[in-house]
Order: C-alpha cells, then sequence, then structure tokens
C-alpha cells in the first residue's frame, strides 16, 4: 500500500505521517508538502529515516508537477491535509485559500481519474457547517447539516468538499470525507489559539482574546483525529461523510483560563481584543455515524490532552521558539498591531 499525504508538513498532516509510519512498517507513506509558512520539516524528524518514509516538496495546485508525481509514484491512496488553514490569514488573503484549497484540490482529484486509485480521502472541517447559537445547547452539527460557511477558509473548503462528492457522483472516484472539530495537540502552529496562548503565557506576553471570549469550540486532540482518519481509510463506505469530535466544548475564555492555570501564570495577562469579522459563535459536533458504524471512540477528555499539549510544548521549547522567533513574529505584530483597542 502506498499513500500520498498531502501537507504532511503541518500540524496534523505531521502528526498522521507519524501514526501511519509507526503503525504500518509495510505502507510506504509519501509526504507531499509546500513547507509554506505552516509546514516545517522539523516535525518529521522522529521518521525521516525510516524506510517506509519519503518527503517530496511540491505545490498540490501544480498540475504538472501533480500528475508527475503520480506517475512516478503510482499511490494506492491519496489523503489530503494541505490547506491554508487559519482563518484569520482568509479574512487578509482569500485567493490563496481559493488556489490550494479548491483547485489543489480539483488537481489531486483529476490525478486520481487520470492513474486509478483506491481511495481519496479529503480531510475537511466542521466549519463548512456554519454557527450554532450559543443559546441552543441542544444543536449539533450532523452530516445532514447543510452547509452554511462564514469564513473565506470555511467557504473554501466547503467549495472542495463538493468538488470531492462530485467527482465522487460524476467520475465514480472512490472517496471519502471527514469533518472534524478543532484540532489541538503536538505540533500545532502557534498562530492557532491553544499554542498561541501556551506560548504567550510562558512568555509572561499578553493573551489576545477576540471579542468576549464565549465562543465555543468543540476541541479534540489530533493522535483522535488521525485514528478516525485511518478507521475511515480502512473500513469507510465510499461516498461517505463522517463527523469527527468527542464532546469537548468549551469557551475560548475556559480554554484560556485552563492554560494560565495549569502554567501557574495570572488571569490578568488576558486581553480582550477587537473580535474576528464574522466570528463563528459555536462549534459542536455529533460523532454517533463514526462511533456506530466505524467504532470510533477518541481516547482523550479535554482535560488529559491539554495537560498532555502543555507538557509538550514545554518539553519541546525548540521546536515552537524556532517558529515564533521567525517570520511569525512579524505576522503576530501585523495582525495584532491594529486589534488592539
Ligand atoms: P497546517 O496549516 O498546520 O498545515 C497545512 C500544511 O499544508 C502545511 O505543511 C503547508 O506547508 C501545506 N500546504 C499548504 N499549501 C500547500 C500546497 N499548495 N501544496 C502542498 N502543501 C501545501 O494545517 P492543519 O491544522 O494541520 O490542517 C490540516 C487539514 O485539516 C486542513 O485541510 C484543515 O482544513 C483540516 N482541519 C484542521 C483542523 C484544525 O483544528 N487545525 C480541524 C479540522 C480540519
Ligand atoms: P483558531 O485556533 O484560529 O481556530 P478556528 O477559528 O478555526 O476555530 O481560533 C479558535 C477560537 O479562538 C476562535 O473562536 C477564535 C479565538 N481566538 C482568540 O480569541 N484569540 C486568538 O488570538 C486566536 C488565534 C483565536
Amino acid at each position: 500500500m502506498k499513500i500520498i499525504v498531502t501537507g504532511g508538513a503541518g500540524f496534523i498532516g505531521g502528526n498522521f505521517v507519524h501514526h501511519m509510519v509507526n503503525k504500518y512498517p509495510d505502507y510506504e507513506i509519501v509526504n507531499l508538502d509546500l513547507l509554506t509558512y505552516a509546514g516545517n520539516l522539523e516535525t518529521l524528524k522522529p521518521v525521516e529515516d525510516r524506510p517506509n518514509y519519503q518527503f517530496v516538496r511540491g505545490d498540490i495546485a501544480d498540475r504538472k508537477f501533480v500528475f508527475e508525481l503520480f506517475e512516478k509514484e503510482r499511490p494506492d491512496m491519496i489523503v489530503n491535509f494541505a490547506a491554508e488553514s487559519h482563518v484569520d490569514r482568509s479574512i487578509t488573503d482569500p485567493e490563496a485559500f481559493v488556489r490550494t484549497n479548491v483547485m489543489g484540490t480539483t488537481t489531486l482529484l483529476d490525478a486520481c481519474r487520470e492513474y486509478g486509485i483506491q481511495r481519496y480521502h479529503q480531510v475537511s472541517t466542521d466549519e463548512v457547517y456554519g454557527d450554532l447559537p450559543l443559546d441552543r445547547p441542544d444543536l449539533f452539527f450532523t452530516e445532514e447539516t447543510p452547509l452554511h460557511t462564514s469564513s473565506p477558509y470555511s467557504s473554501s473548503k466547503a467549495a472542495a468538499d463538493l468538488f470531492v462528492l462530485a467527482y465522487q457522483r460524476t467520475y465514480g472516484l472512490p472517496v471519502t470525507i471527514s469533518r472534524c472539530s478543532n484540532n489541538y495537540g503536538p505540533y500545532h502552529f502557534p498562530e492557532k489559539l491553544i499554542p498561541l496562548m501556551i506560548s504567550r503565557a510562558l512568555a509572561d506576553g499578553e493573551l489576545p482574546v477576540y471579542g468576549d471570549g464565549a465562543n465555543v469550540r468543540d476541541w479534540l486532540h489530533v493522535s483522535d483525529h488521525c485514528g478516525a482518519i485511518d478507521l475511515i481509510l480502512h473500513k469507510g463506505r465510499v461516498g461517505e461523510i463522517y463527523n469527527v469530535g468527542g464532546h469537548n466544548e468549551r469557551t475560548n475564555l475556559e480554554v484560556v483560563k485552563t492554560i494560565l492555570a495549569a502554567l501557574d501564570k495570572p488571569e490578568s495577562l488576558i486581553r480582550f481584543v477587537k473580535d474576528r469579522p464574522g466570528h463563528d459563535r459555536r462549534y459542536a459536533i455529533d460523532p454517533t455515524k463514526i462511533e456506530s458504524e466505524l467504532g470510533w471512540k477518541p481516547m482523550y477528555s479535554f482535560d488529559t490532552g491539554i495537560r498532555q499539549t502543555i507538557e509538550w510544548y514545554l518539553a519541546n521549547e525548540s521546536w515552537w521558539k524556532h517558529i515564533i522567533s521567525g517570520e511569525y513574529s512579524r505576522y503576530f505584530e501585523k495582525m495584532y498591531g491594529d486589534r488592539l483597542e
């Protein structure tokens, strides 16, 4: 079995590459990544010398490159993680999201049509369903919830999902889609809420909370997401969508306070800043389908997962300090300079 994992130098893709290389020594894992600002080969250090692993640098939206790679590698499966993934960046530069998330996906799908494939798996997000009201805790996203996106990011992911489903119906391509809630865990780029707050708190910097901090996210440890994708690849039904989430809803303020308490830092570091435009209020996944059909169950509660994650950031300072000492420190100034009221 040869699997091309795209975006394997990013957060979830990197964790998935570790998972697959370790669990399936007989599989060949080809990690295809452009190494944008979010891609980091240091994440792959633990597996880079394994005989069943190779890295290829390239752009999923570069048709000539992708077709040549398929010609050479003849993969059995594609797992597409490669994406522009940060909502705030999609608000300042939507076009990059259309290019990679939509055109990159259709380029991969076309290569799958041309060369044949056992499975194309699209790693999608619960953000395609839009948001839920805060005063209706009884509502959850199911696979039947209509797509109703808010940000350029979620719109690009929804567009990609629709192409994936169209290629199944029109061309009979064997596809699956997973739509997961917010992930956290090791190797998470420190522009996203949890690693940003951990790194800021450790530096005794201000913790920028958007709006009133009452927005709710449904957190899942990244290794539980990787386990879900593994199951879908091996047991999922072609043409199906699987929602992935572990019922770990927290307000942003709760998350930030949990991090501060774990690091023994004062809540006075919290700084409420201007809200994100179009900010989704609540995400919450109903994982009944993947649980009942594939027997998936998360291993981490939020409390054990966040503790493990904070410990990882404490033990792996060099990984994230390399990131925030370079290009990213300029990004922080640009993104937050005019948010401070
Ligand atoms: P990430 O930003 O950490 O990583 C994205 C990776 O894709 C990077 O390594 C980057 O170099 C690579 N990439 C970007 N453009 C590329 C291109 N044109 N060609 C090849 N590689 C390219 O993202 P992540 O948080 O690991 O998310 C991975 C996937 O999971 C995305 O598709 C995202 O939409 C989805 N997802 C993320 C979350 C989350 O909470 N982070 C939740 C659900 C779904
Ligand atoms: P993020 O990690 O960007 O994920 P997403 O927007 O895809 O859910 O943000 C998670 C939540 O945290 C979201 O409600 C926005 C909020 N947030 C802040 O309050 N401050 C920050 O500095 C960031 C990056 C996010």
